[in-house]
């Protein structure tokens, strides 16, 4: 099977926005404010930015005066970004943004030449194994901090639990790991591979989970996602949609009843060269 990148709307990331914040780890964006206290200005690329959630999360939290630099192939999500990063860091000083349309798997060391920090944001999972090697490669050799959050790492927890649920996952798995006109995309195997190609070049490398928590106060988002993730499982085994549709009705009313409660497993990494 063979398909097409896929166009991500501005409404998702919206949706989803509120909840990767609360999800991120707070942690490495403290170790990576300290580790930048003295970098003046300090600069951001961000790969596959999208809207810019990452740049409104995380440019409050650095210190000083700030260039993000922001990447995507979608010449629509980056005019969203330039439009909606914070014009002020948390501590007053002036954020700049600059956008460049590009493939972020083929960025070269120069344009990172004077990076103090990489970061990427549900992006290393819909990427090929080749992609994350160069993406990996060029962060090492422009020697800077990377920072990568949201990577799905393939587990799901639905409350309360349904025989079927085992089942789905491991479709919409299969279909995380399918083959595409790039090659075969990474899903649930991004995070384990991305920390072994940073150790193996030498840098320091900490990992945290990033847990999407759904629940009443999350419907929208909640449906949203069962919907995308059941009808990525069908693809992938289209035999499922007939034997998942009484299902399919009963996790819908539960999720609109508020009782449908989803954790979704993500992890953060953050390298640091040595
Ligand atoms: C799931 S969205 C995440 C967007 C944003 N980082 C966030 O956290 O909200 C993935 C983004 O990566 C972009 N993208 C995917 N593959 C890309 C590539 N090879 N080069 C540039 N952008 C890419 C998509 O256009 C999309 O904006």
């Amino acid at each position: 099977m063979t398909t097409m990148t896929t166009r991500v709307s501005p409404e998702w990331l919206a949706l989803r926005e509120p909840v990767d914040a609360a999800s991120r780890a707070a942690d490495l964006a403290e170790t990576i404010r300290q580790n930048l206290d003295d970098v003046r200005p300090v600069v951001v690329h961000d790969l596959g930015c999208g809207t810019g959630s990452m740049a409104r999360w995380l440019a409050p939290r650095l210190p000083g005066p700030q260039l993000w630099v922001m990447y995507d192939q979608d010449p629509m999500l980056l005019r969203h970004a330039a439009a909606a990063l914070p014009a002020r860091a948390g501590d007053g000083s002036a954020i700049a943004v600059q956008t460049r349309q590009r493939d972020v798997s083929k960025l070269s060391e120069e344009e990172l030449a004077g990076a103090s920090l990489v970061t990427a944001s549900a992006l290393l999972d819909v990427l090929t194994a080749d992609e994350v090697e160069r993406i990996v490669d060029t962060c090492v050799r422009a020697r800077c901090a990377t920072l990568l959050t949201l990577s799905v790492i393939g587990r799901v927890e639905l409350t309360p639990a349904d025989p079927l649920d085992a089942e789905i996952a491991a479709a919409f798995n299969a279909h995380q790991r399918r083959m595409t006109e790039r090659g075969r995309l990474l899903g649930p195997s991004a995070t384990p591979m991305t920390v072994a190609l940073f150790e193996h070049a030498g840098a320091e490398v900490v990992v945290r989970p990033s847990v999407w928590r759904l629940g009443g106060a999350e419907t929208d988002l909640l449906i949203e996602w069962f919907a995308g993730w059941v009808g990525a499982a069908c693809e992938q085994r289209p035999e499922l949609t007939l034997t998942t549709a009484d299902y399919v009705g009963r996790r819908l009313a539960e999720a609109a009843a508020g009782s449908l409660r989803v954790e979704i497993h993500h992890e953060d990494v953050l390298a640091w060269p040595r």
